[in-house]
């Protein structure tokens, strides 16, 4: 989603007539974009501030995303060379706050939340050729007790259907194949113009135009996860046989605890039904450990569910304090060691899942869209429709990027399958 939005944001400058350069250093107006997720990622933005403010004499300096949004003005104040703070939900405003800038105004701010219309650019630089980003639904309505999201990004706002199929037509014809649909809660999606499609409806018909091959989408969430989605995905070759939902626990009392609208059991009839498709569907998750209260019991239940489960993949992270959240009020907090012990543990675990699931791929042979070459290995590096990434040799001499070939699997590892073209 950030790297989707700084893509946005440059398009923004570019239509403005600002031109792009290649390192901070030869900038004169730098635009940091920021997240707030976690304590460590935030870390980083005031570390990188305190870089640019030694190395920045001259410049001028911007910093957007959810940290400008959280801090607001007091980034002034910790980093008096900053000029410009500005949220995600305000950067339809930046070609405004841009004239300011250069009108010499050295507090301009964008942190309103209220704007109603969802951040749509004239122009997108997008960083990637093949594949593009595609912002369906903006902001989070739930209110997860550990998450800062609701209070960055603001409540859902959702693009109508016409204008997400225009996009994507428009992105066919400039030969993109695969685009990915996002949002912060991309199946809570509802049209707000009269057609009203729900996200399945959606994804269909964004997989029904012409020249998109490859649909994918992210992030979901276990509560809005229906089973018309699955039934989608079935009947529409496009839609790519993966779903990334985190889970966050296995334990129903602490999904609870953290607010998250559902048990343990539902979580696991959703991914039955992913099971029981004739589409070999991969499944990915967040997991969160450590969070207040989590006992030895309930990290167990975790530990369980992966066996359960079988993911291709997970995101595993410590439970991180965030302000705002209504879990920094809960008792229990868990010491940062044991947090990093059962973190280990939960990646340990994941690993021998990963290495046994990806055994099964070797003698198949998959689709794989090529995303480059390696130099180191020779090999090209490609990406199965799973989103598994697929090393292979070809003896082309060509540039096979953006193309896709057949590739069958003749060996595999936790991370990554190897294989050799059949085509
Ligand atoms: N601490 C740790 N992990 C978090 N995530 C979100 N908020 C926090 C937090 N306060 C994780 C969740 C989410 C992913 C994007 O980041 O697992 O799904
Ligand atoms: Fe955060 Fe929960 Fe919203 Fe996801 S659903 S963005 S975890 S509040």
């Amino acid at each position: 989603m950030n790297a989707h939005d700084s893509e946005k944001v440059i398009g923004t400058l570019v239509s403005e007539g600002y031109r792009r350069v290649p390192t901070p250093e030869e900038a004169e107006l730098v635009f940091y974009n920021t997240c707030s997720i976690r304590d460590k990622a935030e870390q980083k933005v005031f570390h990188r501030l305190d870089q640019f403010k030694r190395d920045g004499k001259g410049k001028t300096f911007a910093v957007l995303g959810c940290v400008a949004q959280q801090e607001g003005e007091k980034i002034f104040e910790k980093a008096p060379h900053v000029s410009m703070v500005c949220g995600s939900a305000s950067y339809n405003q930046l070609p405004q706050m841009l004239v300011q800038l250069e009108a010499g105004n050295r507090r301009v701010t964008g942190l309103s939340l209220d704007t109603a219309d969802t951040f749509e650019t004239p122009m997108t630089r997008r960083d990637n050729p093949h594949r593009a980003y595609l912002t369906i639904i903006e902001g989070c309505d739930k209110a997860c007790a550990y998450c800062v999201v609701p209070f960055t990004r603001g409540p859902e706002r959702s693009r109508t259907s016409t204008s997400v199929l225009a996009e994507t037509r428009q992105l066919a014809q400039m030969g993109y194949s695969e685009v990915q649909l996002l949002g912060q809660n991309v199946n809570s999606y509802r049209d707000p113009s009269a057609a009203g499609w729900d996200f399945a409806q959606l994804l269909d018909g964004v997989g029904r135009v012409e020249g998109i091959r490859r649909v994918r989408f992210t992030t979901s969430h276990p509560r809005d996860f229906v089973k018309p989605i699955v039934d989608a995905i079935e009947a529409n070759e496009a839609l790519c046989n993966h779903v990334h939902l985190p889970v966050q626990s296995g334990s129903t009392r602490i999904l609870e605890a953290m607010r998250r609208l559902y048990t343990r059991e539902d979580y696991l009839r959703t991914i039955g039904w992913m099971k029981a498709s004739r589409r070999p569907i991969a499944i990915t998750t967040d997991i969160i450990v450590g969070f207040p209260g989590e006992s030895e019991e309930d990290f167990e239940a975790t530990l369980g569910l992966l066996d359960e489960v079988e993911f291709d993949a997970i995101f595993g992270f410590k439970y991180s304090r965030r302000p705002n959240t209504s879990a920094l009020a809960l008792e229990d907090h868990i010491s940062e060691e044991e947090k990093s012990r059962r973190l280990a543990i939960v990646q340990e675990r994941q690993r021998a899942i990963q290495i046994r699931r990806n055994a099964e791929y070797v003698g198949r042979v998959e689709e794989c869209l090529v995303e480059g070459f390696n130099k180191a290995t020779g090999q090209w590096m490609g990406r199965t429709s799973q989103n598994k990434m697929l090393n292979f040799l070809h003896p082309a001499a060509t540039d096979l990027t953006g193309q896709y070939r057949y590739v069958r699997v003749t060996r595999a590892g936790p991370n990554s399958l190897a294989g050799e073209c059949v085509n």
